[in-house]
């Protein structure tokens, strides 16, 4: 499964793209509206930085109107790829902006035959929101599961699942097990998975035992041993 980060913050972005983990970014108005400042800039600022797939989402709700801002968003840079809602102008819009090779990320799915047409109108992505449906008492990784299956059935569908609204570590291991090509998660979540206080306490422990050998320098032993070969 990939990694793409659910956040329209610059300094969160750069942080995680320093650890090498991120492959894209989602957006949307609620995101970018949080951080304040201009939306296209904002946009063109996180895809210099990540130079991976940034969505970015349409505000109209007509089809022709979503066709239009789906075509400008394209322009602002290779990497963003178009957010439609899952409506049938969000669909009719995904077929046409698809069909002329821009990307679409078809959002707000909460039900695997809305997946089925999302894939039918050539998405790219598309994206199930996980916490949303576990909000509503149902289970939001067995949405993931259901549609992961059913696409597989299908070799024509190229269409990857990119599973959303993910709110704590257990949410992003489910959504992998469960078949997701890719998880969007909060920085906060990333920041949850990465730590352990065994890795802390493990690597303190090595570093400990490194410091009572007489030479600890072993950038300078590599150093030496490499020139005496
Ligand atoms: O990627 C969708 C996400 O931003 C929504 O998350 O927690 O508001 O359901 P949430």
């Amino acid at each position: 499964m990939k990694f793409f980060i659910d956040t329209a913050n610059l300094d969160e972005i750069r942080e995680v793209h320093g650890w090498g983990i991120l492959a894209g970014v989602t957006t949307n108005p609620s995101l970018v509206a949080r951080e304040g400042g201009d939306f296209v800039e904002r946009i063109h600022q996180i895809c210099e930085i990540v130079k991976g797939h940034v969505s970015a989402e349409v505000l109209a709700q007509d089809v022709d109107g979503m066709e239009r801002e789906g075509r400008l968003w394209a322009r602002v840079s290779p990497c963003v790829v178009v957010k439609v809602p899952l409506t049938t102008a969000g669909l009719g819009a995904c077929k046409r902006l698809s069909a002329d090779g821009i990307k679409v990320n078809v959002t707000l799915c909460f039900q695997a035959g809305q997946a089925l047409f999302a894939a039918a109108a050539g998405a790219t992505y598309i994206s199930p929101f996980v916490g949303r449906v576990d909000d509503v008492t149902w289970d939001g990784n067995e949405l993931i599961r259901q549609i992961a299956e059913i696409y597989a059935l299908d070799a024509d569908i190229h269409t990857q699942v990119l599973a959303a609204s993910l709110r704590h570590p257990m949410h992003v291991i489910q959504a992998a097990l469960a078949g997701a090509h890719v998880g969007t998660v909060p920085y906060k979540v990333l920041k949850q998975m990465v730590g352990h206080p065994l890795t802390d306490k493990g690597n303190q422990m090595f570093l400990d035992d490194w410091k009572k050998v007489p030479d600890n320098d072993i950038g300078g032993q590599v150093a030496r041993w490499l020139a005496n070969r």
